[in-house]
């Protein structure tokens, strides 16, 4: 079975998924496990959607219809997906990896439909059979948000364990009304991002991207006195 060093350094965000169903026991085995993630207080202030068959084809369909509608996202969508203005080091870092990603598909930057097309497969879940939507009640704060990321992360690292990748999406917090419509949300609830979850389709150069990572000298400091 993987180790966990193994499931860290071998999880990629995959763009690319198999037409291939994730058996519903691994499914639920998988998410029951990564609830036991940690978050401060146990506020568990999370809900994880998971969507497979119709309920995810309706995702989609409700998303696609919002996105003629406004294609830059819900005129009132939380639009902190990235600080605005973002500098650098970030900025360049994540023109990097905008520009890996569009590179392996050979679709140049003069190419904006194809852009457009690609950037729109993250509402089909890059074709993989599982999607995940991750909710928790408005009014939470920085605090819960760190809690959510722990637990999509341990979502991924058991991912690996079953054979399965991911692709962490945060995109889906453009669309907050066209999700709760398809989900049945109530008031009062956040989406906080998505997950494509499946079998990898290996043969095609957006599976893995190898996006690189800045070393220990940069992102860590050690002090010892
Ligand atoms: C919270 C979060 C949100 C992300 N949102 C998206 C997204 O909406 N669409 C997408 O294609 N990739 C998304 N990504 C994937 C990142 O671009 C990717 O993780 C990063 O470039 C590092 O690459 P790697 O995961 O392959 O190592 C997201 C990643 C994280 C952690």
């Amino acid at each position: 079975m993987m180790n966990v060093t193994e499931a860290v350094r071998s999880r990629a965000a995959c763009r690319a998924f198999l037409d291939r169903p994730v058996p519903a026991a691994v499914l639920r085995t998988l998410v029951e496990t990564a609830l036991r993630a940690p978050s401060g207080g146990n506020l568990q202030p999370w809900h994880v959607h998971v969507l497979t068959g119709a309920a995810k084809a309706r995702l989609t369909a409700s998303v696609m219809e919002a996105f003629q509608r406004t294609p830059a996202g819900e005129p009132d969508h939380d639009p902190q997906i990235y600080p605005e203005p973002l500098g650098e080091p970030y900025k360049t870092r994540r023109a990097v990896c905008g520009a890996m990603l569009y590179d392996a598909l050979k679709i140049p930057r003069e190419d904006k439909m194809g852009r457009i097309r690609q950037a729109l497969k993250n509402y089909e879940f890059f074709g993989a059979p599982v999607g995940l939507i991750f909710t928790a009640p408005a009014g939470m704060v920085e605090g819960q948000a760190v809690d959510m990321g722990i637990l999509m992360q341990t979502v991924m690292l058991l991912a690996r364990e079953q054979g399965l990748d991911t692709c962490p999406q945060a995109i889906w917090r453009m669309w907050p009304k066209a999700i709760a419509a398809a989900l049945g949300l109530g008031e009062g609830i956040h989406v906080l991002g998505g997950m494509s979850l499946g079998y990898a389709d290996a043969a095609s150069p957006v599976a893995t991207l190898n996006i690189p990572r800045d070393g220990l000298d940069v992102l860590a400091t050690f002090h010892s006195e």
